[in-house]
């Protein structure tokens, strides 16, 4: 950690109690995206979000990164609750999503070191964590380049610098590998194993099953914005009878629908 004020108040932990959102469209009339998903998530600990598009994958996360406030219900992360401590609960996450925008104009490593300068990390501590994490993701041949002139897995690379550059011991990753090459997407998933390694706690969300079947401890079904269960990687397999999360998954999402 940076400096005292980023230093998380307890271990990494999030604790999902009935939250809920709901949008009111226009022409759908109310849009129940997320509804009353309760789960927890521990330190060392991957914990997959799978669902298929329009599940409510990114509402849920979009809600724990204090993107959206919620329409019910609540979440702590690190012991911070979404509605009533979002700053503290920012300072101990890192949100990373396909949809996180870059700006243009300024270059892969000038881009980073604004969100460090954001998040309170001093000068020195930046330009020593761009070049672990340039070094990590080999960005460095294109770390003076401008982001509107980089592929979409640089970009990605960008993202993912950009998000844990601070260290926070809470890692929200919402569907990372969207749109990448093989060898980017495997970049970016040993990155995740990595945090879990590192001891952080980490939600990561997919419609792609192989994903959770190499990445994920435990996992969360979510359909039509409910959660239909909540258990071991290994306890959702082994309700197919051929054990795959593919078949466990599809039955799941039949039986609810
Ligand atoms: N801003 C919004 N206004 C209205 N409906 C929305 C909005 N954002 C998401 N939704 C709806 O909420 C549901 C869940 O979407 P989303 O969370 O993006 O799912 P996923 O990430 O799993 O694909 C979908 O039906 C989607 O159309
Ligand atoms: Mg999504």
């Amino acid at each position: 950690m940076n400096s005292p004020a980023l230093a998380p108040v307890c271990p990494a932990h999030v604790s999902v109690k009935n939250l809920s959102k709901t949008f009111k469209d226009r022409k759908r009339g109310e849009v129940k995206a997320v509804s009353d998903v309760s789960f927890e998530a521990q330190s060392g600990e991957i914990f997959g979000l799978l669902g298929v598009n329009g599940a409510g994958k990114t509402t849920a996360m979009r809600m724990l990164a204090t993107m959206l406030y919620p329409s019910a219900g609540d979440a702590e992360l690190c012991g911070h609750s979404i509605r009533k401590a979002p700053e503290q609960v920012r300072r101990n996450i890192g949100f990373m999503s396909t949809a996180t925008s870059l700006y243009g104009r300024l270059t892969a490593r000038e881009m980073v070191r604004y969100f460090g300068q954001l998040n309170g990390m001093d000068k020195k501590k930046i330009d020593t964590r761009i070049d672990e994490l340039f070094t990590l993701f080999d960005m460095h041949d294109f770390a003076d380049a401008r982001c509107d002139k980089l592929s979409t897995g640089m970009k990605q690379k960008v993202s993912i610098v950009r998000t844990v550059l601070h260290d926070p011991p809470v890692m929200i990753f919402d569907e990372p590998t969207a749109g990448l090459d093989v060898l980017t997407s495997r970049t970016i998933i040993d990155f995740v194993r990595d945090c879990r390694d590192q001891g952080k706690c980490v939600l990561f969300s997919t419609h792609i099953m192989q994903e959770v079947e190499k990445l994920c401890d435990r996992v969360g079904v979510i359909h039509d914005g409910r959660l239909l269960a909540c258990e071991d990687t290994a306890t959702l397999k082994a309700r197919s009878a051929s054990g795959s999360v593919e078949d466990a998954f599809v039955a799941m999402v039949e039986e609810a629908s």
